[in-house]
C-alpha cells in the first residue's frame, strides 16, 4: 500500500501550472456521448476518476484513448446503455452519465450510486428533473431502470442548486424535443465549461454562470476539442499549503475569479496575493491570523471543497476561525486525523472551531475523503518533523500528482 512521506517546516518557493479540472472534466466526459462523433480534450488530468469515466464509456462501447497528450473520445459505435454495479461503486459521480445516455439512447439501467464520506449522496434532484423531461424511472432493488423515448423541454426548477442535478438536467434536455429553462441552477464555473464544450458540439445552451440556463435540444451534431478549464480547488490547495508553511508562490493558467472567496479568506488571514490574467502570486510568513467566520455555500459562495483545506492552514494561526459547512452533512471526518497532529479544533453539528496552535507535529495520518486528504497535505507541510499519510487513493481521485507538483515548490515530500 503506498503512502505519502512529508519532512515539513520548509517554506515553498517556486511557480507552478495547475492541472484540469476534475469537476469540469467529469461531467463533459459523459457529455461526450451525445454525438455519435469524435471528442478530443486538452488539458486532461490524469485522475483516478477520469481513468473510472473512461472505464464506463469502454463498458458503453466508445473508444476512448490517450492521444498526443489528450483524451479522445469516439462515441459513435455506442452499444450499451447500462452501468454495471461495480463501475457505478467506483465513482459516485457516475450518476452524471445517466441524463446523457438517455439523451443519446432513450434507455438506461444503473446501480444507484449510494453514499460516499461525505454522508447520503441522494439523486433525487436528478431524478426529479428527469421525470419532468418525460423520463420514465424506476426504482428495483438498488438498480435504476429509466426508459425516455421522447423527452420534451420545458421550465424546470430545481428545489436547491444542485451541481450535479443542473448537469444531468442539461445533458438530458440536450437529447428532448424543444427548449428547456434550468431556474435556480447552480452557478459553479465547471457549468459554464461544460456549456462551452456543448456549444462546441453544436448544441445551443445558454445560461450557465447564472441561474437560469436555457438549452434547444437535438442540436449535437459535430465533432468537439475542448480543453478543459484550470481545477480552482486544486488552485485553493497550493495556495493554502504556502500559507501555512510560508514563502511566496505562483500559480499559472488559473482563472483568479474562480476562487475569490478562498482568496480573500487567506488575504484576511494575513498573506499577500496578486492576481493577473492567468496567475495568482501569493506570499506568507507562514504565521497566519484567525481568518473570522467561514461559510460553505453554493457559488459564488465559499467552496465546500476548499472547507478542509484553508482549515489546514489555519492550524497554526493566532486565534479562532469558525467553519460552517452548510452542503454536506458529514464533511468534517478530516479534523480527528488533524488532531492527531496537535490541531485544536472542536465540532458541534456542522460548525468547526479552530483555535491555532503555537506548532503541529507530524503523525501518522490516514486520508477520509479525498479533500480531507489535501487538508492532511497541508498540515504536514508545516508539522514539524514526519508525517506519514496512507489511504492516499482519496488523493489520486483529484489531484494529478501532489508530490511531484509540491517537490516542485520545493517541499520534502515523497510517495513510497
Ligand atoms: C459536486 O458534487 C462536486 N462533484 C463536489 O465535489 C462538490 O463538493 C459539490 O458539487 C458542491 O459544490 C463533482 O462535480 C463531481 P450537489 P454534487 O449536487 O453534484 C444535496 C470534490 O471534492 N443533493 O451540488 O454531488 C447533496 O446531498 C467533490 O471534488 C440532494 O439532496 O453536489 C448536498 O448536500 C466532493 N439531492 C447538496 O445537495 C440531489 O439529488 C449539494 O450537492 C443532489 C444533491
Amino acid at each position: 500500500m503506498s503512502y505519502i512521506i512529508i519532512q515539513g517546516g520548509g517554506k515553498l518557493e517556486g511557480a507552478l501550472t495547475v492541472q484540469g479540472a476534475k469537476n469540469s472534466v467529469l461531467p463533459i466526459l459523459a457529455a461526450s456521448i451525445l454525438h455519435p462523433g469524435r471528442t478530443t480534450l486538452r488539458n486532461c488530468p490524469r485522475l483516478s476518476d477520469v481513468e473510472a469515466s473512461v472505464r464506463i464509456l469502454r463498458h458503453l462501447g466508445c473508444r476512448a484513448e490517450w492521444e498526443d497528450g489528450g483524451l479522445v473520445v469516439d462515441a459513435s459505435s455506442i452499444s450499451r446503455w447500462d452501468i454495471p454495479d461495480h463501475l457505478m461503486r467506483e465513482m459516485r459521480s457516475s450518476v452524471i452519465f445517466l441524463g446523457a445516455i438517455l439523451a443519446r439512447l432513450g434507455w438506461a439501467e444503473l446501480s444507484h450510486p449510494g453514499g460516499c464520506e461525505l454522508g447520503p449522496r441522494p439523486i433525487d434532484l436528478h431524478l426529479a428533473v428527469l421525470r419532468q423531461l418525460g423520463a420514465d424511472l424506476r426504482e428495483e432493488g438498488g438498480c435504476l431502470r429509466c426508459m425516455a423515448q421522447q423527452m420534451a423541454g420545458r421550465e424546470i426548477a430545481l428545489s436547491l442548486p444542485s451541481v450535479g442535478a443542473t448537469e444531468n438536467a442539461m445533458l438530458a434536455a440536450c437529447g428532448a424535443e424543444g427548449e428547456t429553462i434550468l431556474v435556480n441552477a447552480a452557478r459553479e464555473p465547471e457549468i459554464a465549461d461544460l456549456q462551452e464544450f456543448l456549444c462546441g458540439m453544436g448544441c445551443k445552451v445558454k445560461g450557465a454562470g447564472s441561474s437560469t440556463i436555457c438549452i434547444q435540444g437535438r442540436q449535437a451534431t459535430h465533432d468537439v476539442c475542448h480543453t478543459v478549464m484550470p481545477d480552482r480547488i486544486v488552485a485553493a490547495t497550493y495556495l493554502s499549503a504556502a500559507a501555512a508553511t510560508g514563502g511566496e508562490v505562483e500559480l499559472r493558467q488559473v482563472n483568479h475569479s474562480h476562487l475569490s472567496t478562498v482568496t480573500a479568506a487567506l488575504h484576511a488571514a494575513g498573506c499577500q496575493i496578486y492576481s493577473s490574467a492567468g496567475q495568482i502570486v501569493l506570499r506568507s510568513d507562514g504565521r497566519l491570523k484567525a481568518a473570522g467566520t467561514v461559510r460553505t455555500a453554493p457559488y459564488p459562495g465559499f467552496p465546500t471543497d476548499a472547507q478542509a483545506i484553508l482549515m489546514a492552514a489555519l492550524l497554526r494561526g493566532h486565534g479562532a476561525t469558525v467553519f460552517v459547512e452548510n452542503i454536506f452533512e458529514n464533511r468534517y471526518r478530516h479534523v480527528d486525523e488533524l488532531c492527531r497532529m496537535g490541531a485544536n479544533i472542536s465540532v458541534s453539528g456542522r460548525v468547526a472551531v479552530v483555535t491555532g496552535v503555537p506548532a503541529l507535529s507530524g503523525a501518522k495520518v490516514r486520508c477520509t475523503d479525498l479533500r480531507g486528504g489535501a487538508a492532511l497535505l497541508v498540515a504536514g507541510l508545516s508539522a514539524v518533523g514526519e508525517t506519514q499519510i496512507s489511504d492516499i487513493f482519496h488523493i489520486q481521485r483529484g489531484y494529478e500528482d501532489a508530490v511531484r507538483d509540491l517537490r516542485a515548490l520545493g517541499a520534502r515530500i515523497a510517495l513510497v
